[in-house]
């Protein structure tokens, strides 16, 4: 009752405290533990970045700062199987926590590492379409892993709570590689999710593929009607509408980073997103002076100006920018694709 009864109680402190008191309380992290990859995807800059990586003690510093906050979170990178105490730092957090955590990886390493990250809640892995189209943004020979990591987990009797997929939509994506995800999500009982092509990244090499994000518009309205058709797509409804909005260039969700969401970087700096990592303003948890509220106290005073910074399109503060205003339909498909409801089929 308690494993329940207090996660529930801090998600409403935190959504109350960022909601009606403007003080950041992050649900989600983002912690990206490695910046090292086994790919060199297209749209993708962070294999490029220097920064240094933390130790196991250094993460676990990092989780013991931040636990009495976060709900949830993502352990991603790079490839964070790459790390050799993946294992130990997915135990970590569940023994020593209250907060669900996802594994965001490529799938290229998934069965030799699958026994020392079993304990995660969810494992979220890219996928971009058919086979072509992944492999030639992403890496050739990648899309097989894909489908040899689907069929392994398929007979792992893995006790996660839950397989989600994530999509970027560039001018290379067709609705064949749309529907291609779908039919495996049906094949393979995962949640799709969908995100636009980010190009506030650093390398730039994301502006060489798509300077605008037009092409997406046919593609969103396409994961609109297959999701009123009961496809398991985990955007919800409202997320791909405000995506086509973005599309059009059209930004009218404030930005939520920083107070519902944030980013922590590989050498532990608390960031407000994915796409912002460098700001030399960040304070770093791996400072034993620093503490969490601190690092969070910071975002809020180097917010973007202008509610949104240009060419943003990052989905996570995004859904909890329309979580925030609090819309039923939105929360019981979110509920939904959690777990917590009856899943579309
Ligand atoms: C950075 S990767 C880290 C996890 C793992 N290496 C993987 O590829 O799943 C997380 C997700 O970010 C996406 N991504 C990378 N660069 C992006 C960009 N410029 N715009 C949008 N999404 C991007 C990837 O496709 C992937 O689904
Ligand atoms: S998207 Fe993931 S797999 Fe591709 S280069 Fe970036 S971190 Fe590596
Ligand atoms: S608007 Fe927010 S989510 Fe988007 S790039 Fe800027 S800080 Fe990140």
């Amino acid at each position: 009752m308690m494993a329940i009864l207090y996660p529930a109680l801090k998600m409403l402190r935190n959504y109350v405290r960022a909601r009606y008191f403007f003080k950041p309380a992050p649900l989600w992290l983002d912690f990206r533990v490695t910046n090292k990859c086994n790919h060199h995807c297209a749209y993708c800059s962070i294999p490029s970045h220097t920064a240094d990586e933390m130790t196991t003690g250094e993460v676990k510093t990092v989780i013991d700062k931040t636990k009495h906050i976060a709900n949830w979170v993502l352990i991603t990178g790079g490839e964070c199987l790459l790390r050799r105490d993946i294992g130990e730092i997915v135990d970590y957090i569940k023994t020593t926590t209250d907060m669900q955590v996802t594994v965001n990886t490529n799938m290229f390493l998934l069965q030799e590492t699958f026994e020392k990250i079993r304990g995660a809640d969810f494992l979220f892995f890219s996928i971009d379409g058919r086979e072509e189209t992944h492999d030639a943004y992403r890496c050739k020979g990648s899309y097989s892993k894909v489908i040899e990591g689907l069929e392994f987990l398929k007979h792992s009797r893995s006790t996660m709570r839950g397989l989600l997929s994530l999509t970027v939509l560039h001018k290379g994506t067709q609705k064949s590689d749309l529907e291609h995800v779908l039919q495996l999500s049906d094949q393979y009982s995962f949640g799709a999710n969908f995100q636009l092509i980010r190009h506030y990244s650093a390398s730039g090499r994301s502006q060489e593929i798509d300077s605008h994000n037009a092409y997406g518009l046919d593609l969103l309205d396409y994961l609109l009607e297959q999701k009123s058709r009961g496809r398991f797509i985990t955007n919800t409804t409202k997320n791909l509408k405000i995506l086509k909005d973005i599309a059009c260039d059209i930004n009218i969700i404030p930005c939520y980073s920083g107070r519902l969401f944030c980013y922590i970087t590989s050498e532990g700096k608390v960031a407000l997103c994915f796409s912002r990592p460098d700001h030399d303003r960040y304070l770093n948890l791996r400072d034993k002076r620093v503490t969490f509220e601190m690092a969070l106290q910071r975002l809020t005073e180097i917010r973007p100006e202008r509610q949104r910074c240009p060419g943003c399109t990052c989905t996570t503060p995004i859904e909890l920018a329309t979580f925030s205003f609090f819309d039923f339909q939105m929360i019981s498909e979110t509920l939904r694709t959690f777990g917590w409801g009856t899943q579309p089929k």
